[in-house]
């Protein structure tokens, strides 16, 4: 039989392989957490403001319940960015992203992940505009790294890493991490980002000392 993983690339603590996450997740072993931001599948290619990647396809389709119920059997604690266009159980913890969006602009002003902590939910600013950008959808590492503090210790999966933000973020803050994304050009664009974050020499620094949460109101 052929192998899934059409490439592996080794870098630190980062394993990144290349190749269909629904049939690579099956094979994993020792994943603790899984930080991940899957194609929501709103068709963003076809998004004029995004035109410049419109030849792509990977967000026609959204990942099914099954897919969601595959990582939750390999790992014991998930966030999952544009929860609410999924199918997944009722959560008492989501994760909200606001991105000092103005009100009258055509983009969203703020992004939901679902998390499966028994925690209230929680709130991140951090201004959109003004980060360069590699692939359509990128996250900002900061956005990833608030995400990881949530996390017990252990391996971090995202099966659709896209251009590697969870993996710079888990390199930042010295984590182990597992990434899997299925088209090419943007596996050699995690490849490079997350070498080039792992010689960072500042990186331990960040390790030692996370970023401490900010109370946004009152708990529930
Ligand atoms: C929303 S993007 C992730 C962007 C990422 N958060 C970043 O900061 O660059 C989702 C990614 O999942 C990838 N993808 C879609 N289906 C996949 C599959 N079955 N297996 C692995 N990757 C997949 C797409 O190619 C796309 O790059």
């Amino acid at each position: 039989m052929t192998s899934p993983i059409l490439r592996e690339e080794i870098i630190g603590d980062c394993r990144l392989l290349l190749g269909d996450c629904l049939e690579i997740i099956p094979l994993l072993h020792g994943v603790k957490g899984v930080l991940t931001d899957p194609p929501y599948g709103i068709n963003i290619a076809a998004n004029p403001v995004r035109q410049w990647h419109a030849q792509k396809q990977w967000d026609k389709s959204a990942p099914t319940r099954e897919t969601f119920e595959m990582l939750r059997r390999i790992s014991d604690q998930q966030v999952i960015w544009g929860g609410n266009y999924f199918e997944l159980p009722p959560s008492k913890c989501f994760l909200v992203w606001d991105k000092f969006q103005p009100e009258d602009f055509s983009l969203a002003m703020c992004e939901q992940a679902w998390a499966s902590f028994p925690s209230p939910a929680k709130l991140y600013r951090y201004r959109v505009v003004g980060y360069s950008k590699e692939h359509p959808t990128q996250k900002p590492v900061e956005l990833m790294q608030w995400c990881l503090r949530f996390f017990a210790a252990g391996t971090i999966l995202d099966p659709f890493m896209g251009s590697g933000t969870t993996g710079v973020a888990c390199v930042k803050l010295g984590r182990k991490f597992i990434g899997i994304e299925i088209d090419e050009t943007y596996f050699d664009i995690a490849c490079r980002r997350i070498r080039e974050a792992n010689a960072q020499p500042d990186m331990l620094v960040e390790a030692a000392r996370p970023p401490e949460p900010k109370q946004e109101g009152f708990d529930l």
